[in-house]
């Protein structure tokens, strides 16, 4: 096929230096994005009389079948084009010939791609949030089950304080709506139309941009037209928001093969989430954690492309921005992979309480408990922390946790203890009296649930 730029050069593009070149088969997804973006175009230059008003009409209405033929399989992608901008107007021109020649009117593919890219973008951030959204439903789907299940919680991956299996789900939850706002907040700022910046300074044309922003869905305009060519910023933000949800998942699916292993034994993942092995035929492996774990560099590589591609370029436009949406694309891609299986997963997973108490009954993590008990009695709180100390040393040498002592024993560190300690030191105790607002008690638990379903679809 002849190249619309054919008309200045004396011999034909190189073969393997036009694949090379070529970006359809990465950019042919945005077909949608650019037939918008191409019928919003058209209906302006009609409005503002820069086009005849019955051409604009072919244009649009045939751009709507081009649509139409691609979405029911009618129209195959011609893989040769050089990228789908071409190829959508290729495909127009030969449909109704020269009137299709003129929707490239005061418009270049420097803006075309950049609002095709942001468009894309916006369908794809609302489809991830649903997504986030959708675990948020599984983890409340847990955490109402697990409000007084006791864990012990961690500390340096030593057994510290007990908490509550829900409260511990419950911070996840947390992350996850601060990753709906981060990519809310990107998607915010990406919302404004660079169409009509042309290739770089703007156009002669006496077009109105705002009116077209406001047909594709913008807030408004991008203000400067080198900008509105050059700035990939927003994929750089959303990849980092990307990034940082992927870390969230990581982190979880960490916690779900440690919690799965027989030395923990937390939890149990059904079968559906997990594979066997090829040789031992008691394995039961975390495979769908691990490779949510494994993906995230992926999507860190991805931010690091898209970083490294920009850093040294020139205003406005290089083509080393094509590189764009190799990298966003892998990560919704790769996130979107990720949440689709992580989700069901974790509904399905199925906690083991005994198992979780038996641990929190032996790292003497009721200590602090037995600390703030004497504080209560009015031993000042660094005094308090040493006697318990001595205690647990005491329990450590003679193979004993806390609650194995008599009284006696306990009033040979401190006259202070009476009979009450035991009832401060059960670890149900210890859960309920943790009061404080954002803690593992139960009316904290019970708040988070509530304000984590307004998030949930
Ligand atoms: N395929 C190109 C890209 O994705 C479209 C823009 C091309 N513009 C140009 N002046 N060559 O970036």
């Amino acid at each position: 096929m002849d190249k619309m730029w054919a008309g200045r050069f004396s011999k034909a593009l190189d073969k393997q230096a036009d694949d090379f070149n070529s970006s359809i088969h990465i950019d042919s997804r945005m077909y949608k994005q650019d037939i918008q973006g191409s019928v919003a175009h058209a209906a302006m230059l009609a409005r503002q009389g820069i086009i005849g008003s019955a051409d604009a009409g072919l244009i649009i209405a045939e751009l709507g079948n081009i649509l139409d033929d691609l979405q029911n399989g009618n129209l195959a992608i011609d893989e040769q084009a050089e990228d789908i901008h071409m190829f959508v107007e290729a495909e127009l021109t030969k449909r109704i010939g020269d009137v299709g020649k003129k929707l490239h009117t005061a418009r270049s593919r420097n803006d075309q791609v950049a609002v095709d890219i942001r468009l894309y973008l916006r369908d794809e951030a609302a489809e991830i949030v649903f997504l986030i959204k959708e675990l948020l439903g599984s983890i409340v789907h847990q955490a109402s089950q697990h409000k007084t299940t006791i864990m012990p919680g961690y500390t340096h991956l030593q057994r510290a304080q007990p908490i509550t299996f829900a409260h511990h789900l419950l911070a996840y939850a947390m992350m996850f709506t601060r990753d709906i706002t981060r990519i809310g907040d990107a998607v915010k700022r990406m919302n404004l139309s660079p169409l009509g910046s042309c290739a770089l300074a703007g156009t002669t044309y006496n077009t109105d941009r705002e009116s077209e922003a406001k047909a594709l869905g913008f807030d408004g305009i991008t203000l400067n037209s080198i900008d509105g060519v050059s700035d990939r910023d927003f994929c750089v933000e959303l990849l980092s928001a990307f990034a940082t949800l992927m870390m969230h998942l990581s982190r979880f699916s960490e916690e779900v093969i440690l919690w799965s292993s027989w030395e923990f034994k937390f939890v149990e993942l059904d079968d559906s989430y997990t594979t066997g092995s090829s040789i031992m035929p008691q394995k039961k492996n975390p495979d769908i954690a691990e490779l949510v774990r494994g993906k995230t560099g992926r999507v860190y590589g991805d931010l690091m492309a898209m970083l490294t591609v920009l850093k040294g370029l020139p205003l406005a436009y290089n083509k080393d921005m094509q590189e764009d949406k190799e990298s966003i694309f892998d990560a919704i891609d790769t996130v979107k992979q990720c949440l689709t299986v992580f989700t069901p997963m974790i509904h399905t997973m199925k906690a083991l309480p005994e198992n979780m108490l038996q641990a929190a009954q032996k790292g003497f993590i009721n200590a602090t408990d037995l600390a703030d008990y004497l504080t209560k009695k009015g031993i000042p709180f660094r005094a308090a922390y040493k006697v318990v100390g001595q205690i647990v040393g005491h329990c450590v040498q003679n193979n004993k946790v806390l609650e194995d002592l008599s009284l006696e024993e306990y009033q040979t560190f401190h006259e202070s203890f009476e009979e009450d300690l035991y009832e401060a030191i059960n670890l149900h105790t210890c859960v309920e009296s943790r009061i404080s607002a954002g803690g593992t008690g139960l009316a904290s638990v019970e708040q988070q649930l509530s304000y984590i379903t307004e998030f949930t679809v």
